[in-house]
Order: structure tokens, then C-alpha cells, then sequence
């Protein structure tokens, strides 16, 4: 099946900078990608920086790259230890929703409750062009559609009214600026 390396990691890896709110590449909706090898530095790479910042899921825009790329460690979520490289990832069929908090590696300190399905059936394929379908619940769903939201460049602030969103963005600017100075 599918995935990249299991097991360790490997620690040389470059770490990607990510893209924080504000940048015009998270709005962009991302191209399809073709699978491929030249696409293994960049997801190592991707993976290397999910593990560094501590995140569940990691969207290419998030690292300057407009392309319909995203990784998972679901062993964040799950024992499986299992993490996946999506390559044009859709959803095929959704669960009831229910609202969660989650976080967001452009969104430095911003956490939101947010709605989202509590199941999903999705498919991708892998970087060798192998179509896999996959179901995930709870946790992992939410980073699947949070990361798919990514390629569509929506944000999870989209999720809340536009008032409300409007005095998050507000308060979470102010906090940046505090960070940098
Ligand atoms: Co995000």
C-alpha cells in the first residue's frame, strides 16, 4: 500500500517555511498535481516541517506551493503511527457534523470551533499514482477536510461569521504584530 517512509524520520531534512495569513498563496485554489518522484524532497520536506511545528496535517499553499498536495501524520490521531501524502484528495461521502476546536499552522495561537463532518470517505492518490479511499473519523477526518479545505483555499476562519471572523482576525493580527516586535 501506498505511503512513504514508515518508521523514523529522516532529521536532515530541509524545514519549509510556512505561510501565515495575510499571503496571497492560501487563497489560491491549487493546481492538480501528477505523481511523481521529483515530488519526494518536497514531501519529506512537508513532513519534516509538520513534525517540527507540532501540526496533524500540512497543505502545500501552507509552504508557498499552489499545488493539490497535503500530508497527514495520523499517528498524532491514531496508534497506527501511519502518515499519509495525498495527491489530489477529494471527498466522496460525509458524516454528520459535528463542532471541534482546532488550530491552524498559519494561524500562529488562533484556535476556533469549527463544524465540520464527523466522518469521511475520501480518496487521493499516492505519489507513486496509486488511487487509495480511505474512511477517518473524529480527529483525522477533520484534518482530511481541513487540509482539502487548504487546496480550495479556504481557511477555517471562513467558518465563522463574517462579523465574528472579521474581530478574530483583528485580535490574532494585533497578537502577530506584538510577536514580532
Ligand atoms: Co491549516
Amino acid at each position: 500500500m501506498h505511503i512513504l517512509t514508515r518508521g523514523c524520520f529522516r532529521y536532515n531534512q530541509v524545514m519549509r517555511q510556512i505561510r501565515l495569513y495575510g499571503d496571497p498563496v492560501l487563497r489560491k485554489r491549487a493546481e492538480p498535481v501528477a505523481p511523481s518522484g521529483e515530488l519526494d524532497d518536497l514531501i519529506e520536506e512537508m513532513f519534516e516541517t509538520l513534525r517540527e511545528s507540532e501540526g496533524l496535517g500540512l497543505a502545500a499553499p501552507q509552504v508557498g506551493i499552489s499545488k493539490r498536495l497535503a500530508v497527514i501524520h495520523f499517528g498524532l490521531i491514531s496508534e497506527g503511527g501511519e502518515r499519509i501524502a495525498m495527491l489530489n484528495p477529494s471527498i466522496i461521502e460525509k458524516g454528520e457534523e459535528q463542532t471541534r476546536n482546532e488550530g491552524c499552522l498559519s494561524f500562529p495561537g488562533l484556535r476556533l470551533d469549527v463544524n465540520r463532518a464527523s466522518w469521511v470517505i475520501f480518496e487521493f492518490l499516492d505519489p507513486q499514482g496509486n488511487r487509495h479511499r480511505y474512511r477517518a473519523h473524529g480527529l483525522a477526518a477533520r484534518a482530511v477536510q481541513h487540509e482539502i479545505d487548504h487546496l480550495n483555499g479556504i481557511l477555517f476562519i471562513d467558518y465563522l461569521p463574517e462579523a465574528e471572523s472579521k474581530s478574530v482576525l483583528e485580535e490574532w493580527e494585533k497578537l502577530q504584530h506584538k510577536r514580532k516586535a
